[in-house]
């Protein structure tokens, strides 16, 4: 590898593959939370990437290219991360929060390789394929927003169960 076009190319087959195991994550963080507005992001975040993985494509056709067959070790991780984090064999809640936390990680992996290979592609001259790949950009980052606020939203449940967790134990200590 000698150019900076066959970087961009592998870093953009590399995205493909994040995609594709990203999609298969997303569909489990769907059916693993406890709330509907969280369950409706995931679920349309997990259509949005396959969205993705369309103008990939047509990134690559766009510069008569084939993708490579190859495997995003950063997503794969983070996959395995999730599986870790189901060993431990969380409550719903803790599990919830966990899984918030890796869906923030993998979008932010996701915004990071974006926002590179935007400025890549724009540097190649390469105008229409840093157009897809800044509408994939975009819907990462109003994704991690999201995350953001749920993330909170989570968190506040989470002090509000601890307080009243508090008060029982202390009304049934002045009980005794
Ligand atoms: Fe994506
Ligand atoms: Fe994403």
């Amino acid at each position: 590898m000698n150019t900076p076009r066959e970087l961009f190319l592998h870093e953009l087959s590399d995205m493909l593959s994040a995609e594709h195991i990203i999609a298969g994550t997303l569909g489990e963080l769907t059916s693993e939370t406890q709330h509907d507005e969280i369950k409706a992001a995931f679920k349309e975040h997990g259509t949005q990437s396959k969205e993705h993985i369309k103008r990939l494509q047509q990134a690559f056709k766009a510069m008569g290219e084939k993708p490579e067959d190859t495997t995003c070790h950063a997503a794969a991780g983070l996959r395995q991360e999730h599986e870790a984090l189901h060993e431990e064999d969380p409550s719903p809640e803790v599990l919830e929060m966990g899984n918030l936390l890796g869906a923030a990680k993998s979008e932010h992996y996701e915004i990071a390789s974006y926002t590179g290979l935007v400025q890549i592609a724009r540097d190649l001259g390469e105008r229409e394929v840093a157009d897809l790949l800044k509408q994939n950009l975009d819907e990462e980052q109003a994704m991690a927003k999201k995350i953001v606020d749920f993330t909170k939203m989570t968190g506040k449940e989470a002090k509000q169960a601890i307080r009243e967790q508090e008060k029982a134990e202390k009304a049934t200590a002045a009980a005794r």
